[in-house]
C-alpha cells in the first residue's frame, strides 16, 4: 500500500512539472511573436518605444492595454480600433488564433510591469 503511495506521488510531480514547462514554453512563444511582429512599435517592454514607434506613438502598454481582457487585446490585434480611436494593423492573416492568444498573454505581462 505505502509502496502504491509512493508512486501515485511521483506520478503528481511529474504530472506538475510537465504542466509547468508547457505553460514557460506558451510564454515564451508569445514573446518570440511578439519580438518578431509587434516590437518595432511597441518596443521591446511595451512602452511604445521602438524604431518605427516613435513616429505612430502606440503608447504605454502599462496604459493603453491596462486592465483589458483578452478579447480586448486579441480584438486589437485583428484590426480593432484603439482606445486612442484609431484602427490597429490586423495580424489575423499573420498569425494563427493560438499565436494571437499567446501574444494577448505576453501584451499582459507588459502591461502589468
Ligand atoms: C506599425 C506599428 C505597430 C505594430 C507593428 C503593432 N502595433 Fe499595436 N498599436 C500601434 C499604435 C500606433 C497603437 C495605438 C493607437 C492609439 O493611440 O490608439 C497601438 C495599440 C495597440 C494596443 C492597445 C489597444 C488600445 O485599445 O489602445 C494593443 C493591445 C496593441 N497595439 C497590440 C499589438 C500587438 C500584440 C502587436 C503585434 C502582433 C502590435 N500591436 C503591432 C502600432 C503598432
Amino acid at each position: 500500500m505505502s509502496m502504491r503511495k509512493g508512486t501515485m506521488g511521483l506520478a503528481i510531480a511529474a504530472g506538475a512539472v510537465l504542466l509547468m514547462s508547457s505553460a514557460v514554453a506558451y510564454a515564451a512563444d508569445g514573446k518570440a511573436m511578439y519580438d518578431k511582429s509587434c516590437k518595432s512599435c511597441h518596443g521591446e517592454t511595451g512602452k511604445g518605444d521602438g524604431p518605427a514607434g516613435k513616429a505612430m506613438k502606440p503608447g504605454d502598454f502599462a496604459v493603453t492595454a491596462k486592465g483589458k481582457s483578452d478579447a480586448d487585446i486579441i480584438a486589437a490585434m485583428k484590426g480593432g480600433k484603439t482606445s486612442g480611436g484609431k484602427t490597429h494593423q490586423n495580424f489575423g492573416g499573420k498569425l494563427s488564433d493560438e499565436e494571437v492568444k499567446a501574444v494577448a498573454q505576453h501584451v499582459k505581462e507588459l502591461a502589468a510591469k
